[in-house]
C-alpha cells in the first residue's frame, strides 16, 4: 500500500460483512464493465427498495476460500461474465481456480443466486457462471432461484438483466419476506464545487488517477498518452472508412508488446453529445469550474479521477453516448422538470414494445432523452452525482495489433474499421461507433484533410496539453494469440475484415525470419471481405508477401458481395479441405481472427472436414478439438 496510514483492508469477505453489518454481498466478475455496472445498479436498488445493507465487491478483492465463512443470515449474489473460449475475467480467476482445484470444499451455509453474462454466438455460452454454480452446488451451497443468463448475441443483455432482477425481487418478497419501501434517490457520491482548486490539481482526461494508487490488471500495461505517427485510409472507393494507425512508444520504456497483443484506445466523447447534455442539464456555464467527487459510502470508491471539471467528466470519463435503457428512462422521472416530461418518460418506459420501436428509429443517448422529454426547461433537479453513479465509466476499446514486435518493436500499428450502423427502422440515421469515429477525426486532423467522411467533431486536445500533437490515451494488453515458437511449424490462418490484422503481423514476422535464413513452415491464409475493389485491405502488402514467400504462402480470398451468392471464408475452408488436412497432419497451428459468428462457422466447417476425412463421430471430434485448444494449436482472437 502506498499510504502508510491507510488501514489494510481485509481480504476475508465474511469478516468484512460482519464488521460492516452488511447482509447482502454482490460479487462481480467483469472485464469490460458490464457485470460491474449491473452489480452496482443492483446494489443500489436492493438498498433503496428493500433497505438492505449491501456490499458490492470486485471478486479479486477477497480470498475465494473465505466465502465458506459466509453465514446463513447473509446472502451472496454472483454476477459474472464469460469471455472468448469460455474464460473467466481476470478478476474471477481467484474464485475460478479455487473452485476447480480444491477438493472437499464445504459451503453448507452459503445461500446464493447467480446471473451470467455471455454471448450465444460463442461456443461456450455462459460457461463460467454454469461451472461456478455447479461447483457451489456440489459443495453444498443452496441456490435460491435458477441461475440467470443474459445474452448479448440478441442485444438483450439489459432486458435479460431486468427480468432476472424482477424474478430476484419477487423471490425476496415471497420467499425471504423482505419488505419493500418507497424509493427516493439518495446520493452515494457528492459533487462539490471548489474554486480553490487550480488547473494543475485537475484531471482533464487522464484515464487513471495517476496521483493515487491505481489498481492495474496484470495483463495490461499502464495507460499512456501515445502519439499517432502515421494514419492511412485503407479503403479506396468505399463509403466506409478503415484506418491504419501507427503509434509511437519510443518514449514509454514501460510499454512493450508482443506480436498478437492488443492495443486499448481510450475514446473521448463527441462535442455534439457533450453540448446536448450540458444544455439539457442547464449547466453549460459551469462547465469549466473545478469539482471534487467524494463518496459518501466508505465501501464504494469513486473511480473517476477527481478533482476534475464538468466538461472533462462528460468528455473523458462517462459513457454518455451509450443507449439509455427502459429502466433508466423510468428512473429519470423523479427529476422531471415538468409533468409533461414525466408523462413522456412514463409512456416510453413502461411499454416495452413502444420502447423497442422507438429505439429502432431513434438513437437514444442520455442527452437526447432529456431534451426530448423536456425540450425547453433544463433538468435542474437532476444532480451530476446521479449521472456519475448511473452512467458507465468510459472504457477502452481493444484492437488487435497488426505489426510484428520483432519488425517494429516501438511502433505498434492497429487496423480500425470506422463503425457506422444504420438504425434498424430508419436507415437515414446511423449509430456511430464511439472510438472508431474519434480515431477518424484524429486521423483527419493529423492529415489535415476532411476527405474522409466525418460526422462528429471532437475536441482532440482538451484544455490540458497531454494529448497535444495527435496523441491518444492507450495501453497494451497481453494476449495468448501467439505464433508457435518453432518457425517451421505450418500455419493456417482464417480471417474476415479487420480480423486480418494479427495475420499481417504474423506474416511480417515470418518474413523477417526468412531474411535471417531461418526455415519457415507453410502458411495458408484465408481472407474474406465484401468486394475485390472495395474493402480488400492491405492487398498490395499481401501480394508482396506472396511474392516474397513463393510456395510457402497460399492466400485464399472469399468475396461476399461479388457474385450473386455470398462466398464466405468457411466456404473456402471447406473447398480447401485437403490442403487443410495435409497441413494439420504436419502439425499446423490453426488461427481464427474476426467476428464470433464467423469463427463459429469456421470451426463447424473444420469439424465437418475432420469428421468426413477421419470417420469421427461428435465425441471424437470433441476430443480432438479440446486437445487442439488445450495445447494451444488452435487459437482464436474474436469479438462479438
Ligand atoms: P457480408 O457483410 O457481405 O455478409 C468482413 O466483414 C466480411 O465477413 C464480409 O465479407 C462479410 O460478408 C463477411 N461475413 C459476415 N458474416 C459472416 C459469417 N457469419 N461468416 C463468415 N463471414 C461473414
Amino acid at each position: 500500500s502506498s499510504a502508510n496510514n491507510e488501514k489494510r483492508e481485509t481480504r476475508n469477505i465474511a469478516q468484512k460483512l460482519k464488521e460492516n453489518g452488511k447482509k447482502l454481498i454482490i460479487f462481480w466478475g467483469s472485464q469490460s464493465g458490464t457485470a460491474e455496472g449491473f452489480a452496482n445498479r443492483l446494489g443500489r436498488e436492493c438498498h433503496l427498495r428493500f433497505g438492505l445493507e449491501v456490499l458490492v465487491a470486485d471478486l479479486s478483492d477477497y480470498d475465494a476460500e473465505t466465502i465458506a465463512a459466509i453465514t446463513e443470515e447473509e446472502l451472496a449474489i454472483f454476477i459474472i461474465s464469460t469471455y472468448g473460449e469460455g474464460d473467466p475475467s481476470d478478476n474471477t480467476t481467484g474464485l475460478w481456480n479455487w473452485l476447480q482445484k480444491s477438493k472437499d470444499i464445504s459451503l453448507l451455509n452459503l445461500r446464493y443466486v447467480a446471473l451470467g453474462l455471455g454471448n450465444s454466438n460463442y461456443k461456450y455460452y455462459n460457461r463460467v457462471i454454469d461451472m461456478i454454480a455447479e461447483s457451489l452446488d456440489n459443495s453444498g451451497a443452496k441456490v435460491l432461484m435458477p441461475v440467470g443468463k443474459a445474452d448479448d448475441a440478441q442485444g438483450t443483455t439489459e432486458e435479460d438483466f431486468i427480468s432476472w432482477k424482477e424474478d430476484l425481487f419477487a423471490m425476496f418478497r415471497h420467499r425471504l419476506g423482505f419488505q419493500e419501501q418507497e424509493t427516493r434517490y439518495t446520493p452515494t457520491f457528492s459533487v462539490i464545487k471548489d474554486d480553490s482548486l487550480v488547473p494543475i490539481d485537475l484531471h482533464y482526461g487522464e484515464p487513471s488517477r495517476t496521483r493515487d494508487k491505481v489498481k492495474t490488471v496484470a495483463s495490461c500495461s499502464p495507460i499512456r498518452a501515445l502519439a499517432v505517427k502515421n494514419s492511412k485510409e485503407l479503403l479506396g472507393s468505399s463509403e466506409r472508412n478503415c484506418l491504419h494507425l501507427d503509434l509511437d512508444i519510443t518514449d514509454n520504456s514501460d510499454l512493450h508488446y508482443k506480436t498478437g497483443d492488443h492495443l486499448g484506445v481510450w475514446p473521448i466523447n463527441p462535442n455534439e453529445e457533450i453540448e446536448r447534455l450540458l444544455e439539457a442539464l442547464g449547466c453549460s456555464k459551469e462547465r469549466d469550474e473545478p469539482i471534487t467527487i467524494r463518496s459518501l459510502d466508505p465501501d464504494i470508491k469513486v473511480k473517476i479521477p477527481t478533482p476534475t471539471t464538468t466538461i472533462a467528466l462528460l468528455r473523458h470519463y462517462l459513457e454518455i453516448c451509450a443507449p439509455v435503457s427502459r429502466e433508466s428512462i423510468l428512473n429519470l422521472r423523479q427529476f422531471a422538470p415538468s409533468p409533461e416530461a414525466k408523462i413522456y418518460l412514463t409512456t416510453l418506459g413502461e411499454d416495452k414494445l413502444a420502447y423497442t420501436d422507438f429505439v429502432s428509429r431513434n438513437y437514444l443517448t442520455i442527452g437526447r432523452i432529456l431534451s426530448l422529454a423536456s425540450p425547453k426547461a433544463p433538468w435542474t433537479d437532476l444532480p451530476l452525482s446521479y449521472l456519475i453513479e448511473t452512467l458507465p465509466n468510459l472504457q477502452p476499446r481493444y484492437y488487435s495489433i497488426s505489426s510484428s514486435s520483432v519488425v517494429s518493436p516501438r511502433r505498434p500499428s492497429i487496423t480500425v474499421l470506422v463503425s457506422k450502423t444504420p438504425l434498424p427502422n430508419d436507415a437515414t440515421q446511423n449509430v456511430l461507433g464511439l472510438t472508431t469515429n474519434y480515431l477518424l477525426a484524429l486521423s483527419n486532423s493529423l492529415n489535415n484533410t476532411n476527405r474522409q467522411a466525418q460526422e462528429l467533431t471532437y475536441s482532440l486536445t482538451g484544455p490540458s496539453d497531454v494529448l497535444q500533437g495527435g496523441k491518444i490515451f492507450a495501453n497494451i494488453r497481453k494476449s495468448k494469440f501467439k505464433l508457435p515458437t518453432l518457425s517451421s511449424c505450418p500455419l493456417i490462418m482464417v480471417s474476415a475484415g479487420t480480423g486480418l490484422a494479427p495475420f499481417l503481423a504474423f506474416l511480417s514476422e515470418r518474413k523477417k525470419l526468412v531474411d535471417i535464413g531461418r526455415p519457415v513452415g507453410e502458411m495458408l491464409l484465408f481472407f474474406g471481405c465484401r468486394n475485390l475493389d472495395d474493402d480488400f485491405i492491405y492487398r498490395a502488402e499481401l501480394e508482396q508477401f506472396e511474392r516474397d514467400f513463393g510456395e510457402k504462402l497460399k492466400i485464399v480470398t472469399a468475396f461476399s458481395r461479388e457474385g450473386r451468392e455470398k462466398v464466405y471464408v468457411q466456404h473456402k475452408v471447406s473447398e480447401y479441405g485437403e490442403k487443410l488436412l495435409r497441413l494439420l497432419e504436419k502439425g499446423a497451428n490453426f488461427y481464427i481472427c474476426g467476428r464470433a459468428g464467423m469463427a463459429k462457422e469456421v470451426e463447424r466447417t473444420v469439424g465437418e472436414v475432420m469428421k468426413a476425412n477421419e470417420g469421427w463421430d461428435d465425441i471424437q471430434l470433441g476430443e480432438w478439438s479440446r486437445s487442439m485448444k488445450g495445447t494451444r494449436k488452435w487459437q482464436e482472437d474474436v469479438w462479438g
